[in-house]
């Protein structure tokens, strides 16, 4: 268990459709257990495995106290929509009003290959429908309306990470300033 880095806007692996996940075995509880301490120490409200380098159909979520997974989503969507600020972890910093579906009823699956039926409304079916975008390569910003896509990729491309070197990987040990 460990948190990973986050992929940011520019990475490929975003714009990506993730495989559906066949195996539920030791390895899928491990990529779980990564994104739900990733997501936690971010902190975030919703993590898909492609933003940590991940092409498989998995995404956790923290959203009022609830805290889960969903392994190979297929969502149901109500007609009646919300309209509110939406972020991401890979676009950091930047938010914009986006258009979602209400409510959702997302079908799936456990890490332990359980069938399972999650039922969100406001911001959880907005997290759900952003994180299961994540799995077919589809980011926030291209749900957004045509003025506001254009504000969004201006800010993205003044944005002090964009297009940044990823950071050097630092030691976790201390070296108590005896670094060499
Ligand atoms: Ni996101």
């Amino acid at each position: 268990m460990s948190v990973q880095p986050i992929r940011l806007f520019g990475d490929p692996v975003l714009i990506t459709k993730a495989d559906p996940v066949v195996d539920f075995d030791a390895e899928l509880r491990r990529l779980v257990a990564d994104l739900t301490d990733t997501m936690q120490a971010a902190p975030g409200s919703g993590l898909a495995a492609p933003q940590i380098g991940v092409g498989l159909r998995v995404f956790t979520y923290f959203v009022e106290g609830e805290l889960g997974h969903l392994v190979n989503p297929e969502l149901s969507l109500s007609t009646e929509d919300q309209f509110g600020p939406e972020g991401c972890l890979s676009i950091p910093g930047l938010t914009f009003d986006c258009r979602r579906a209400l409510n959702v009823i997302a079908k799936g699956f456990n890490m332990y290959g359980e069938p399972v039926v999650i039922e969100g409304s406001d911001l959880l079916a907005r997290c759900i429908q952003h994180e299961t975008d994540h799995l077919d390569g589809v980011l926030f910003v291209d749900r957004l309306d045509t003025e506001t896509r254009k504000a969004a990729m201006r800010a993205i491309r003044e944005a002090e990470w964009f297009g940044a070197p990823p950071p050097l990987k630092v030691s976790p040990h201390p070296t108590n300033g005896f670094g060499l």
